[in-house]
């Protein structure tokens, strides 16, 4: 579960996240709502790049906010990008193997490795260079970076975004099986909001670093006012 409570981020005269409480609890839940709305911003507070002025966030009963973002790796936090993140003069093996170099004793590493690297079907091309990926390949190592060692939580910051709808559901079939395979929560931000339906069980809705809804998906999509405020609708 992630607890997050009274939290408060501020750039400037500017508050991303302005006294936040929430709790999230869902397997895999969602984390929706309009551009600048501070999705990325919770994320980067949760994995420790950016430091809140006030507030407190725990995983699994695990205060977060006194770790450094490396101490929250080796606690089972994980996550992808906006912007995927692969290494481009690293192989598909390099990539996953620079994740389990920080997070596991030198014997268990090559096993986990394999084992993400059948997870996310990518073995063909383990030893391809970052540079030669597609982008679903990109989102592919992404994910399996994210499966490395013990995962507790695992922070997806649209990890769909510009892949075709077959693609979408390739990830979204794997994201679905990371609870029951890994152990780990998952948090995915996404403006597609037919994958959100399929894959959270339970969605937060920021507006304005807000929380506008939380709660079934189902129900959260079909208040009046996240549809007013995300879906654009009067
Ligand atoms: N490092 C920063 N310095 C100043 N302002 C920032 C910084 N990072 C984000 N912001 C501002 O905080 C607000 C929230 O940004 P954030 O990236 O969290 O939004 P988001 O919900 O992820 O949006 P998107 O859907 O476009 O990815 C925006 O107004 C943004 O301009
Ligand atoms: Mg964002």
């Amino acid at each position: 579960m992630i607890a997050i409570e009274n939290l408060i981020v501020q750039f400037g005269g500017v508050r991303p996240i302005d006294c936040l409480t929430a709790q999230l609890s869902a397997p895999v839940s969602g984390l929706i709502g309009p551009n600048g709305a501070g999705k990325t911003t919770l994320l980067n507070v949760l994995s420790g790049f950016v430091r809140p002025i006030e507030g407190k966030v725990a995983v699994k009963g695990q205060a977060l906010l006194d770790l450094s973002p490396l101490q929250r790796v080796r606690a089972g936090l994980r996550r992808s990008f906006q912007t995927e993140q692969v290494v481009e003069d690293l192989t598909v093996v390099g990539n996953l193997k620079a994740i389990a170099d920080h997070v596991l004793p030198n014997n268990e590493r090559a096993e986990s490795v394999s084992a993400a690297l059948d997870f996310v079907r990518l073995r063909a091309v383990a030893a391809t260079m970052g540079s030669s990926l597609n982008l679903f390949q990109r989102r592919l190592v992404e994910l399996g970076k994210c499966v490395v060692g013990t995962p507790k939580l695992i922070l997806l910051d649209e990890p769909a975004a510009g892949l075709s709808n077959e693609e979408s559901g390739v990830l979204r079939e794997l994201i679905l099986r990371i609870p029951g395979e890994y152990g780990a929560q998952v948090l995915v931000i996404d403006h597609d909001v037919d994958l959100i339906r399929a894959m959270c069980t339970e969605t937060l809705v920021l507006d304005y670093g807000r929380m506008l809804a939380l709660g079934p998906t189902d129900e959260v999509l079909a208040s009046p006012d996240v549809r007013r405020a995300y879906l654009g609708e009067f």
